[in-house]
């Protein structure tokens, strides 16, 4: 039995990394998919993907940074698929540098990518899921959303938020039939995580041997975040809502 069979997913950050295994494992589990994301080659490649294997999908170029490009998003994952069943907040951005480094702009840019999109997102789909009976929300938050890190104050910042963001949307709508969690996941092997040695200037395989020493001695991998976000869109979750679901291989532990 496919845990998401018609159901309509809005999924952020769907070009890459956690948002594209995410989006197609629940195309796997049935689901119909809307990838959006500012990168439309690869946006495409992945709607193209799902299509390959008999699924639905579309693309909509979306800044998630914006609010009239996240109700065209939402309005286009209705026109397409009737509804919407789950949004899953995961695109994201990080910057390594203290306060003292960062610059205002970089600050707003983590701000608004982080944070900023999951209320934009969550304010225009709500509506449509009250409408619906219910539905899911799933925020990508971070390992670094409960603990702070080195050089990273903007991203900690914005990671803190997006884990009470959730609690608090879980608290709101809770009585509409929306749950609401987020996923933490420790270094996942993505674009974003070689992004990061680039920026602390460190060689990349020196970089990625260092994030893997955790309790299970090695880094995760993005199908293995995309469980845990099916797990949280899923049934199998039915009484789990505002919580934290940390995936990271004990890294915090
Ligand atoms: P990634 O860089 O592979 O994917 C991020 C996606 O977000 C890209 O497709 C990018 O085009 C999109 N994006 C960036 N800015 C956008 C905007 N303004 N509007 C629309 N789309 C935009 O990164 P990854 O690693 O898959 O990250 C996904 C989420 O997971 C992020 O929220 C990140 O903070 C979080 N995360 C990642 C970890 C890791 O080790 N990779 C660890 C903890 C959390």
């Amino acid at each position: 039995m496919r845990q998401l069979k018609g159901k309509r997913a809005l999924i952020t950050g769907a070009a890459s990394g956690i948002g594209r295994a995410a989006a197609l494992l629940f195309a796997h589990e049935g689901a119909s998919i809307v990838s959006a994301d500012i990168d439309a080659e690869r946006g495409n490649e992945i709607v193209n993907e799902i299509e390959r294997l008999d699924g639905k999908a579309r693309f909509v170029k979306c800044d998630v940074t914006r609010a009239d490009d996240c109700h065209n998003a939402v309005e286009q994952t209705v026109q397409a698929f009737g509804g919407l069943d789950i949004l899953f907040n995961n695109a994201g951005i990080i910057v390594r540098q203290s306060v003292v480094e960062l610059d205002e702009t970089d600050w707003d840019r983590v701000m608004d990518v982080n944070v900023k999109s999951i209320f934009l997102m969550s304010k225009f789909a709500i509506p449509v899921m009250c409408s619906e009976g219910g539905g899911v929300i799933i925020n990508t938050s971070s390992g670094w959303g409960v603990v702070g890190g080195p050089q990273a104050a903007a991203y900690c910042a914005s990671k803190g938020a997006v884990v009470l963001l959730t609690r608090s949307m879980a608290i709101d709508f809770g009585p509409d039939g929306i749950r609401v969690n987020c996923i933490c996941p420790g270094d996942t092997d993505t674009s974003m995580l070689r992004d990061e040695a680039r920026q602390m200037r460190l060689q990349e395989n020196e970089f990625m041997a260092d994030a893997a020493i955790r309790p299970l001695g090695r880094i995760g991998t993005t199908e293995e975040i995309a469980q845990a976000a099916l797990f949280l869109a899923s049934e199998q979750s039915s009484f789990v809502t505002g919580t934290s679901l940390i995936v990271d291989g004990g890294g915090l532990a």
